[in-house]
C-alpha cells in the first residue's frame, strides 16, 4: 500500500474514488472535480494505492482557520473526503491514511486538526474528540411569541431592518457578514472565498436554492443573515443558518422567520445547545429540541502549543497526564492560567487528571465539561476537586459552535 499526495493531473481520479467510496454525493464527478471539491488543494489530497497502483482510498484537508475561545484565530486543517472503496474496507487503509495525514500535518507545523464525522464510532481511535454540538429547535408558529427582555430596562426595539435579498444581491454581503461572525464565535471555521464566489454569494451549506434575509444596523450596514427554505410537510420553514455574533440581531432575524405567513412551523436546523432563543419564547414548551449531535471534532497534535493558543477566563493550575495511543506518545504538563493566558510546560508533578488526547480535544473549546467526562469514566480525576477546577478553567464566555459543513 502506497500513500502519497495527489498530483495536479489526478484530481479527477481522487474525486472519482471519493464518490465511489461514499456511493452517493450531491454532485457527479466532472472535470476539475466540480464545484463541491473546487476548494481542494491537490498537495493536501492523499491517495492510497494498491501495489498494482490502483487508487482505493482518499483523505484530504482544507486549510481552514478556527476561532478559539478568546477570539484567537489559528490554522486548522479540516479533514475531508475520507473514503475507502467498498472492495478494500477493513484492511487498515483508513488507519494507514490517518497515520500518514497526521505526520504530514505535523511536518507542516500544524498543532491541531478538525473534522466532521460521518459516523461517531470512527475517529476516536485516531485521537479526535467531539468538541462542538448542534441541535434543532422546532417552533410551532401559532405558539411562537417571543417575550420582551426583562433584564434590560433600556431595552429598545431593534433599530435595524430585515429584508429578503434577491440571489443577485447576495454578492459579497453574506461572505462579509459570515467572516465577521466567525472571527468572534469560538468553534467557527473560515469559509474559502471560492465557495462563495462559485455559488454567487449563496451560503454554501446546501446545494438547494435558499432565500436569504439580511439584517442591517441603524446605519444600513449588514450585520447578520438567515438563510431558509419553505417546504414539506405543511409549509415548514427551515432555517439552515443564522449568522450573527450579536444576540439582538439573532432575535430580530428569529422574529422575521417566525413571523413568516403561510409557514406552519419554523425549524432552526443548527443552533448550539442551550441557545437563548428557547428561553425567549413566551411558551417554553413551544420550542421542541431534537437532533442533538456532535459536530466539529478536534485532534490536538501539540498539546502545549494548543493550550497556550486559546484564551482563558479563570486563573488556576492543573497537571494533565495525556496519553496519545494512536501516535504512541505520552506527556505530563503543568497548565498554569493567569489573566487570560496559559503557560504549559512538561512536569514530573503528580497529575490532577489523566486523560486520552481525544478527551482533551473534546474539552479544548469549552463545549464539553471535563467533569462530564470524569463522570462518564473517560477522564480520571486524582483528587476530589480536580474536575471542578478543570470545569472552571476550560469554561468559555460563549459556547463553541460550528455551522460549517465540509
Ligand atoms: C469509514 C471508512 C473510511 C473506513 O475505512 P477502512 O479502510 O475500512 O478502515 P480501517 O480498516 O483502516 O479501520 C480502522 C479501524 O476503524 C474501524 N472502523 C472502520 N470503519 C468504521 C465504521 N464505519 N464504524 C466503526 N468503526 C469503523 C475498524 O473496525 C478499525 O478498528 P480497529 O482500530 O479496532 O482495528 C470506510 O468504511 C468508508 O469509506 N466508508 C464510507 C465513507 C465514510 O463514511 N467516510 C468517512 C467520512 S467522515
Amino acid at each position: 500500500m502506497e500513500i502519497r499526495p495527489t498530483t495536479d493531473g489526478e484530481l479527477d481520479v481522487f474525486v472519482d474514488t471519493v464518490h465511489a467510496a461514499f456511493g452517493r454525493f450531491p454532485e457527479t464527478p466532472v472535470e476539475g472535480g466540480g464545484l463541491w471539491w473546487s476548494a481542494l488543494e491537490t498537495d493536501r489530497c492523499l491517495l492510497a494505492l494498491t501495489a498494482e497502483g490502483r487508487p482505493v482510498g482518499t483523505a484530504a484537508t482544507y486549510p481552514f482557520e478556527l476561532t478559539l475561545p478568546g477570539e484567537t484565530l489559528v490554522p486548522a486543517p479540516g479533514v475531508t473526503a475520507v473514503g475507502v472503496l467498498p472492495s478494500h474496507r477493513r484492511q487498515g487503509v483508513l488507519r494507514a491514511m490517518m497515520r500518514h495525514q497526521l505526520a504530514d500535518l505535523r511536518a507542516r507545523g500544524e498543532f491541531l486538526s478538525v473534522l466532521l464525522a460521518s459516523e461517531a464510532t470512527i475517529y476516536g481511535r485516531f485521537g479526535y474528540g467531539p468538541a462542538t454540538y448542534t441541535q434543532r429547535l422546532t417552533v410551532q408558529r401559532h405558539r411562537a411569541a417571543l417575550a420582551p427582555s426583562r433584564a434590560r430596562s433600556d431595552h429598545a426595539p431593534d433599530s435595524g431592518s430585515v429584508e429578503v435579498l434577491r440571489r443577485a444581491e447576495c454578492g459579497e454581503i453574506l461572505e462579509d457578514v459570515y467572516d465577521r461572525y466567525r472571527r468572534t464565535q469560538p468553534g467557527a471555521l473560515s469559509r474559502p472565498h471560492r465557495w462563495w464566489a462559485l455559488r454567487a454569494g449563496q451560503p454554501p451549506i446546501s446545494p438547494a436554492p435558499r432565500y436569504v434575509a439580511v439584517h442591517r444596523d441603524a446605519d444600513g450596514v449588514p450585520d447578520g443573515y438567515a438563510s431558509y427554505s419553505i417546504g414539506e410537510p405543511d409549509n415548514t420553514l427551515t432555517v439552515d443558518e443564522t449568522i450573527t455574533g450579536d444576540d439582538a440581531v439573532f432575535t430580530a432575524l428569529a422574529r422575521f422567520v417566525l413571523g413568516h405567513d403561510l409557514a406552519s412551523r419554523v425549524v432552526f436546523r443548527h443552533i448550539p445547545p442551550q441557545h437563548p432563543l428557547h428561553w425567549q419564547l413566551v411558551d417554553f414548551r413551544a420550542g421542541e429540541v431534537s437532533g442533538d449531535m456532535d459536530w466539529l471534532w478536534v485532534r490536538l497534535l501539540d498539546v502545549p502549543r494548543a493550550l497556550t493558543a486559546r484564551g482563558w477566563f479563570a486563573d488556576g493550575e492543573l497537571v494533565l497526564d495525556v496519553e496519545d495511543p494512536f501516535l504512541g506518545e505520552h506527556g505530563r504538563y503543568l497548565l498554569t492560567v493567569q489573566d487570560g493566558k496559559a503557560d504549559c510546560v512538561p512536569t514530573d508533578r503528580a497529575p490532577d487528571l489523566s486523560l486520552d488526547v481525544r478527551d482533551l480535544g473534546s474539552v479544548y473549546l469549552g463545549g464539553t465539561a471535563p467533569s462530564t467526562l470524569v463522570r462518564a469514566g473517560h477522564i480520571r480525576a486524582h483528587r476530589p476537586d480536580a474536575a471542578t477546577l478543570a470545569d472552571a478553567l476550560f469554561r468559555t464566555d460563549r459556547a463553541p459552535h460550528c455551522l460549517h459543513w465540509f
